[in-house]
């Protein structure tokens, strides 16, 4: 996998070769009018500029989301996304595959869950396994998600499943079914983002309450790309998202990402998993 994004500095062709990804991917992006469509929200979910870009909003009447006209087996997902600024605590921001239904679904997640002005932001990721989550990891960002647009991937394929935020693997899952791990594999998914009010769960079980006289809460959406077995061309990156799996450099950047950013990760809870009781997928691979 390529993550030509470096965080200990850039040069100037890293710089160049950027600009040419970034409006490659435009050039190559899927407009909302043709793929997607306004899924609820009572008018608080509009498309703007003919489709260039998606608004979702809150107010004490509704939340708002839009969803994928198709669904999806396997497939790279990009999205760029510029989060709710301002005093956002108590709103969550979603960006997140799911198969149908709500028994035994499959379910990869990035929810971003606002905060109080000039409090960072928590990104929350899940898997969900037939119904199953339990899959926490949440990480502080490295820049201020609401200043500007950044781009939020999620790479699915029959061999890992790879969160990516601005280019660089914050968290990745292998397919170890032949262990006998769970692994999301045949049951198609459709892409959704919802922007929603959660203040019981997101802060911390209703300590800090939705400021409802800064509604509404806008959160805008623009430059979709999905890579599938539909033939869509790639996004973000060169390699064919049907065998990309981060090597040496990527996984450099994935400790760099889990070393400087991780808040919380499920493998590590203790209250949860006594030692010797982690889940099966948070043992370390064997090494042949
Ligand atoms: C809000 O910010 C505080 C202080 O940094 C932090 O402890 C808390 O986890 C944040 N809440 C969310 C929902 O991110």
């Amino acid at each position: 996998m390529h993550f030509p994004c470096s965080p200990f500095g850039v040069t100037m062709t890293m710089l160049l070769g950027l600009v040419l990804a970034s409006s490659l991917m435009a050039a190559s992006a899927i407009n909302f009018n043709q793929d997607f469509e306004i899924a609820w929200g009572n008018g608080n979910g509009k498309m703007l500029n003919n489709g260039e870009m998606i608004q979702l909003s809150l107010d004490k009447s509704s939340g708002s989301g839009f969803q994928s006209k198709n669904e999806y087996i396997y497939g790279r997902f990009d999205m760029q996304i510029k989060l709710v600024p301002g005093n956002s605590a108590g709103t969550v921001t979603t960006f997140y595959l799911k198969s149908q239904g709500d028994i035994n679904h499959d379910e990869l997640d990035f929810e971003f869950l606002g905060n109080l002005s000039g409090e960072p932001y928590t990104l929350h990721t899940n898997v969900f396994c037939q119904g199953i989550g339990l899959r926490e990891q949440e990480f502080k960002l490295w820049f201020d998600p609401t200043k500007d647009f950044h781009t939020y991937s999620i790479l699915w394929n029959p061999l890992n499943i790879i969160f990516v935020v601005d280019n660089i693997p914050i968290r990745e899952f292998k397919n170890r079914l032949s262990e006998g791990i769970p692994y999301p594999h045949n049951k198609p998914m459709r892409l959704y983002s919802t922007l929603w009010d959660a203040e019981g769960w997101a802060t911390r079980g209703g300590l800090v309450k939705t400021d409802w006289t800064k509604a509404p809460f806008n959160a805008f959406y623009r430059n979709p790309c999905v890579a599938s077995s539909r033939g869509v061309p790639p996004c973000g990156s060169k390699s064919p998202w049907q065998s990309q799996q981060l090597g040496p450099r990527g996984r450099r950047y994935l400790r760099w990402a889990q070393k400087t950013s991780m808040i919380y990760n499920y493998c590590d809870d203790r209250k949860r998993y006594p030692i010797g009781h982690r889940p099966r997928e948070c043992r370390r691979l064997k090494l042949h």
